[in-house]
């Protein structure tokens, strides 16, 4: 129970806000270069939205210590995956493509959102928890 209580904490206090709001600020970029990106291809805020109840799940029933806590875990798990491939296979693909030097620059300031040093380094204290 404590590694998932360490992965609970982490995504709590690292993916959820500071790192959808990168994500979100490089998907409002490329909406203005394709607008029927997200009806057509892809609903970055939606799938946050979906990927934020996921974990709201898990980390109550973390808290809970429930009994059936491996369905839930593997349900978070099995979302943030899916999420992870919809990103990187098409949100930063379709961005990389087509977000111009401009754009990029401003999403500069966007980056300093995520840096914390406790959530910079892997090599953190909390994440070496998760491995320990
Ligand atoms: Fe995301």
């Amino acid at each position: 129970m404590p590694r998932l209580k360490a992965i609970a904490d982490y995504f709590g206090k690292c993916s959820f806000p500071r790192h959808h709001a990168l994500e979100d600020a490089i998907f409002t970029e490329l909406v203005k270069c394709l607008p029927n990106f997200r009806a057509d291809i892809f609903d970055l805020p939606e799938d946050h939205h979906a990927s934020k109840q996921e974990f709201i799940n898990f980390m109550r029933a973390v808290g809970r210590e429930d009994d059936d806590l491996a369905e839930t875990a593997r349900s978070f798990v099995a979302n943030e995956r899916g999420h992870f491939i919809s990103e990187e296979e098409l949100v930063f693909r379709y961005a990389e493509k087509y977000l111009t030097p401009e754009q990029w620059a401003t999403l500069e300031h966007s980056l300093h959102i995520v840096e914390s040093e406790e959530c910079r380094s892997p090599a953190s204290e909390q994440s070496a928890d998760l491995f320990a």
